[in-house]
């Protein structure tokens, strides 16, 4: 078991979970997430395992540099204890667009809404505070437990490329979905930050 460090920030508050920052010190559990096979199979990442721990302090650096991407870890409430990534990539300030990725982890915890409240809390995040417009992301057709909190979330298929992933021996489509600002309603930040949730 790993020794988990002292109470992270907390930046976007939910009820069950909430989105603090990424930590060097957590290396090591991102590590673990990253070469579970279960968690990893419909992931690029599924390619470089086994990961090592420098691997994923390589990984923290260039994340904590990159500048057109925010990484998030998801903490459970109330304990504080990390169980998954999340964040934006390739956020485009001219366009307003950027990807959203999702992680949990640690899979004793999956079926328990995390993803969904975590998501929620992610896009609140690129709209609210970065002022995004469209979020969009991609997920390999076989990852029904994926598409139903993408589904719940708000987000719309926006098209698939056919066939465009292998997983084994098998080939899946590769889906891609999208949400603008407009759609969804600010489920934490805006009161916080006493915005207009409408973004009039
Ligand atoms: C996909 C993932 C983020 C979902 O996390 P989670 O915390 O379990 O998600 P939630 O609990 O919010 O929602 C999962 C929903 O899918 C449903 N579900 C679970 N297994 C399912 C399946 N095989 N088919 C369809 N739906 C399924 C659950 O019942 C749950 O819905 P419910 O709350 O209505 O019961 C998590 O499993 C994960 O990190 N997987 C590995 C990485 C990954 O695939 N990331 C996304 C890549 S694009």
């Amino acid at each position: 078991m790993e020794e988990i460090p002292p109470r992270p920030d907390v930046i976007v508050p939910g009820e069950k979970v909430y989105l603090g920052p990424i930590r060097r010190d957590l290396a090591r559990v991102y590590q673990r997430w990253m070469n579970d096979l279960e968690v990893v199979v419909t992931l690029t990442v599924l390619r470089r395992v086994p990961l090592t721990e420098e691997d994923e302090l390589d990984w923290f650096d260039a994340a904590r540099r990159d500048t057109s991407s925010k990484m998030f870890t998801i903490y459970e409430r109330p304990d504080d204890r990390p169980v998954g990534n999340i964040g934006l990539h390739e956020i485009d300030f001219q366009s307003g667009t950027s990807e959203v990725g999702i992680v949990i982890g640690e899979r004793s915890v999956w079926g328990r809404g995390y993803a969904t409240e975590a998501l929620s809390l992610l896009v609140d995040y690129a709209f609210t505070v970065l002022g995004l417009n469209q979020v969009w992301l991609r997920y390999v057709a076989m990852n029904e437990r994926a598409r139903q909190v993408y589904d719940r979330v708000g987000f719309r298929e926006a098209g698939r490329l056919r066939e465009a992933v292998r997983v084994g021996q098998r080939r899946y489509d590769l889906v891609f979905m999208d949400l603008l600002a407009r759609e969804f309603r600010s489920p934490v930040l805006a009161e916080k930050l006493r915005l207009p949730r409408d973004g009039a």
